[in-house]
């Protein structure tokens, strides 16, 4: 039932993304792993073909719409279709004290978790009012509508 179906995953070169992607591979669902480290996402990708899944690689900066536009492209390429998104990209540091960290790092971290998501949730639903398909997005900004 899911062997046509494919989902965009952020942040799909460790930690949660990865295990994301994995496991919906196992289910049958082809997978573009998207994340600014291509050698990591290259080993998520053997190890969900060496599973008999099916993944894409897109080293990809999601902060910068125009790879992130770039991005769509390339799925849309090698699968043909889109039908979720993964938002789960994003980075932690700094972490500490405030009167520790380093405002430049405070402002990119704020920047990269509210711009990057925003800009896979603009490009999909570009995408998907252009395809006139709409399966579902999962997303983590709550004032996406
Ligand atoms: N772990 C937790 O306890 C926890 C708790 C609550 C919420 N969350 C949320 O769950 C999500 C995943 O958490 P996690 O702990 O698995 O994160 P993680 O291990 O730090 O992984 C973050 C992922 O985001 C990618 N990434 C960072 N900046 C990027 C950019 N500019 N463009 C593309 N990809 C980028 C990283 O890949 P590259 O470095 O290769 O780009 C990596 O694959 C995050 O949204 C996090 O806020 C996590």
């Amino acid at each position: 039932m899911n062997q046509n179906k494919v989902g965009i995953i952020t942040g799909a070169s460790r930690g949660m993304g990865a295990q994301i992607a994995i496991n919906l591979a196992s289910f049958g669902i082809r997978v573009a792993l998207i994340a600014t480290s291509s050698a990591r996402l290259l080993k998520i990708k053997k190890i969900i073909v060496d599973n008999k899944g099916s993944a894409i690689v897109i080293k990809a900066d999601i902060y910068n719409f125009t790879e992130v536009k770039k991005a769509f492209r390339q799925i849309i390429k090698e699968y043909g279709r889109i039908d979720f998104l993964i938002n789960n990209a994003s980075v932690i540091s700094p972490i500490g004290k405030i009167s520790d960290t380093d405002p430049y790092e405070w402002k990119k971290n704020i920047e990269m978790n509210l711009i990057g998501g925003y800009n896979m949730i603009r490009a999909c639903i570009d995408f998907f009012f252009a395809a006139k398909t709409w399966s579902y997005c999962k997303c983590k900004f709550r004032c996406c509508t």
